[in-house]
């Protein structure tokens, strides 16, 4: 039996916060012996961090950050171009001013950071998109075109961390915004003030910025992201094994309040996303309330699990195609195409139609091909 008070602690154990320390973090050493290779070894450099949403990336940059003692600098205003320039000057000077280096200049920086930001955003009350031309013609140059103004402060700052600690390794956490071309045009913009002897930047990023570098490696030729990042990492998703001892740790020691096959449906769920799985599992504990109170086992969670991807599917206006591929794949798990479009036949449509209908539910993140054969991917397997 699970009192109350158990209830609660496994809640807040589940609870999605980035991890600090390694002792906490299960594997990603290769990601974090590489990156600290850039931060100790490299004398300068941009590197890019990427992973899909919630797979690590932030746990692995702190562990970076403070195996290495690395500033970490976490982007939380996100709006424009200008304003992550904005809130990447002001943490660089704080970072700075909290090192105890160049107190004048980060105090200064601080205050240019917090009146210019006020000044425009008052200049542009209604208008978000263009900042210029709401500034009028008695505004000083600062105010027209404060870019120039944050990459000298920038630049300053540099020097003056270099000049104070000889290296530095400055991590960027959450320029990861959904739109690749957001990040390379920021990044774009402020190449020439972090690429400088004696810095190594790290960035966290899209997956498709990892896509596109290999792309751009393997066609030689010279190719768009060349010149703003010297190397990418690549944070996977995570293994089976791996979504199921993050689970284990955090709810140690009440290892026992989720029975193997729940353990099973919270992974199979989660896709190798741990963010997703501690999501799940707490869902399992929310949905189940009075249950939990005797753990949570197999059948519970593939119900909730099951109830749960129905409801969301209703929202999803799934097509009927959808439904019957979804029907077929969850009683005959990888099979080949060639019999899935047999047995799709018996809706009487053309083969090309059905062939279409597979690339798009492939498309859609409904199936996945392993192996030559077809199967649903991890949520849609709670589907029927
Ligand atoms: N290797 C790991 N070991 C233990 N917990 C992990 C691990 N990786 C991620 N987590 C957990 O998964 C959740 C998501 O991790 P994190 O915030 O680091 O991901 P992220 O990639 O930075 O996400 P976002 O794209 O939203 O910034 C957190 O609750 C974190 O504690
Ligand atoms: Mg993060």
């Amino acid at each position: 039996m699970y009192s109350d008070r158990d209830i609660k602690i496994l809640l807040h154990a589940l609870s999605d916060r980035p991890v600090e320390k390694r002792e906490n973090l299960v594997n990603r050493k290769d990601a974090i012996d590489r990156l600290n290779v850039y931060t100790r070894y490299a004398m300068s450099g941009v590197y890019g961090l990427c992973g899909e949403k919630g797979v690590g990336k932030t746990s692995v940059l702190n562990v970076v950050a403070s195996e290495s003692r690395a500033i970490m600098l976490s982007i939380t205003e996100k709006e424009d171009k200008l304003t992550i320039l904005f809130d990447m000057l002001y943490r660089m000077a704080k970072a700075m001013n909290n090192l105890g280096i160049n107190d004048k200049l980060a105090q200064e920086v601080m205050d240019f950071v917090v009146s210019k930001r006020e000044y425009i955003r008052s200049k542009t009350v209604g208008l978000s998109t263009v900042i210029e031309a709401s500034i009028d013609d008695t505004d000083s140059i600062t105010d027209r075109m404060p870019h120039y103004k944050i990459y000298e402060y920038m630049d300053n700052i540099l020097a003056s961390l270099v000049n104070a600690l000889d290296s530095v390794a400055i991590i960027v956490d959450e320029l990861d915004k959904e739109d690749k071309k957001d990040v390379l045009i920021i990044l774009d913009s402020i190449k020439h003030v972090i690429r400088r002897d004696n810095v190594v930047v790290i960035l966290s990023m899209p997956t498709s910025i990892y896509a596109e570098f290999v792309n751009d490696k393997m066609a030689g030729s010279n190719a768009n992201l060349d010149n703003i990042l010297n190397d990418v990492v690549f944070l996977p998703p995570m293994s089976d094994e791996e979504i199921k001892e993050i689970i284990k740790s955090r709810i140690d020691p009440y290892v026992d309040f989720f029975d193997d096959k729940a353990l099973d449906y919270i992974t199979l769920y989660s896709e190798g996303n741990p963010r997703s799985a501690l999501w799940v599992a707490t869902r399992l504990i929310m949905d189940n309330i009075s249950a939990a109170h005797n753990g949570i086992n197999g059948k519970i969670a593939y119900q909730s699990i099951h109830n749960m991807v129905r409801e969301f599917s209703k929202v999803m206006e799934i097509m009927s195609w959808e439904e019957e591929i979804l029907r077929i794949l969850s009683t005959h798990d990888g099979i080949d195409r060639d019999k899935l479009i047999e047995m799709m036949t018996t809706v009487n449509r053309k083969l090309s139609t059905i062939k279409s209908y597979i690339s798009r539910a492939k498309k859609k993140g409904y199936i996945e091909e392993v192996d030559g054969k077809l199967r649903l991917r991890g949520k849609w397997r709670f589907f029927a």
